[in-house]
């Protein structure tokens, strides 16, 4: 509902100039503290969805992970962390991409997800879409079948929605 849009955007704050200047930082942390606000977040996140559509949740590190977990909850179906480079001790496949502020790598464990597991690709937020359009890659490597990507925050004016939508890739988030 709009009052439930209106709530959890009064949880979020906009810090100017971090962690660079000229980003417009997004901080979540008051919403993942207060318990109506997370429920609120979670539940709006998994709509449209329900137990049996989806095979695992993909989370992208740091701030996808504590959505991840209530998200699989929800959908009763496992998490598969993609991790920045040099974290996960298996054999990995990798993908580097541009990031807004500077350049990274994501890694996935090799051997992760089941070929065409049906896969929702969650983090708390898309910007210029280079850390989700690398998940994508990833996952499609991986053997996996793309159902959809959730965010928290959308920042259209960065493009990366429609990059996701351009590939096919149905993007939906809570806020803009
Ligand atoms: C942020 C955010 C997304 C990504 C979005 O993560 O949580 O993962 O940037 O930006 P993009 O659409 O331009 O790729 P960040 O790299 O700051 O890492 P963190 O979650 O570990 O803080
Ligand atoms: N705000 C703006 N741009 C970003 C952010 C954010 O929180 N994270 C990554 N790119």
């Amino acid at each position: 509902s709009s009052a439930d849009i209106t709530r959890l955007q009064a949880l979020i704050r906009t810090i100017p100039d971090f962690p660079e200047p000229g980003i417009q930082f997004r901080d979540i942390t008051a919403l993942l503290a207060d318990a109506d606000g997370l429920t609120l977040a979670l539940d709006a996140m998994a709509e449209g969805l329900a137990p049996g559509d989806v095979d695992a949740v993909v989370a992208v590190e740091a701030r996808g992970f504590l959505l991840a977990g209530g998200l699989a909850h929800r959908l009763h179906c496992g998490v598969v962390p993609v991790r920045k480079p040099g974290k996960l001790p298996g054999p990995t496949l990798g993908v580097s991409y541009a990031l807004e502020y500077g350049e990274d790598r994501l890694e996935m464990h090799q051997g992760a997800l089941r070929p065409g597991a049906r896969i929702l690709v969650v983090d708390d937020l898309i910007a210029t879409g280079g850390t989700a359009l690398a998940t994508g890659e990833l996952v499609t490597r991986a053997g996996g079948h793309i159902v959809g990507f959730r965010f928290l925050i959308d920042l259209p004016e960065l493009g990366g929605a429609a990059k996701l939508a351009a590939r096919g890739w149905s993007p939906r988030a809570l806020l803009s």
